[in-house]
């Protein structure tokens, strides 16, 4: 069942030089989840940021931390960031062969298990893994970068994964992330997600600007 719109801003496009202070910023500005970014260069051309750094921004907020894993090999990873303070884990569908292995780790940690498709990665390649799965990230835009345009071919996606999240009556969030602005998060919400990810959105022109953090997480929110 679609639950109410959480948003998770992307710190991926926080000011680095302040990161502390900017996960605080959104944590007190309505930010659901604190969604967190790591890329390793190798299966995203781009390189972000590892455990110590959520170890270190932990300590600014006990909102969830929702980490994204853009790297491959994953799974000697996973372990790490479990202890460094995430709370939802997701792993890339794309990432390895032996995904159903992957959460079952993760979920062994006691976190929540989530997987994540690219835009050309169909909803059916996860209809035998939804029976443990705790969360789907839909990619909106191609892995790799913040500010790029979203993908409006992934929406007849969102609303095939929610019917077969719907059928398993499972507890499973159907997040949406890329390219999220005040619009496009109207239409993925109308096709059924229920958690969206946002970084320019959120921290485009930092706090000041057009009514600050919280004013840009409310209108995605679409209230
Ligand atoms: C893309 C990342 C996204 C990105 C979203 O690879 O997974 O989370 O930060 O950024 P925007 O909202 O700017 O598209
Ligand atoms: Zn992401």
């Amino acid at each position: 069942m679609q639950k109410p719109v959480r948003i998770a801003p992307s710190i991926l496009s926080a000011d680095f030089a302040t990161l502390g202070a900017e996960v605080e910023a959104i944590a007190t500005s309505g930010a659901d989840w604190i969604h967190i970014d790591v890329m390793d260069g190798h299966f995203v051309p781009n390189i972000t940021i590892g455990p110590a750094v959520v170890k270190a921004i932990r300590k600014v907020t006990e909102k969830p931390f929702d980490v994204h894993l853009m790297i491959s090999p994953v799974d000697p990873y996973i372990e790490d960031f479990a202890e460094s303070g995430a709370d939802i884990i997701t792993v890339h569908r794309e990432a390895g062969p032996h995904i159903h292995r992957t959460l079952q780790f993760i979920k062994s940690l006691g976190k929540k298990a989530g997987v994540s498709l690219n835009p050309s990665t169909p909803a059916s390649s996860i209809s035998h893994i939804l029976d443990i799965v705790d969360l789907v990230l839909v990619m909106t835009v191609n892995p790799g970068f913040g500010g790029q345009s979203f993908i409006e071919g992934q929406i007849s996606k969102i609303a095939e994964i929610r019917q077969m999240i719907d059928e398993t009556g499972r507890d499973i969030d159907l997040e949406v992330d890329g390219g999220i602005n005040s619009e496009t998060a109207k239409q993925v919400i109308l096709a059924g997600a229920d958690a969206l990810v946002a970084g320019t959105a959120v921290f485009g022109g930092g706090p000041e600007k057009s009514g600050g953090y919280a004013g840009r997480i409310q209108q995605l929110r679409g209230e």
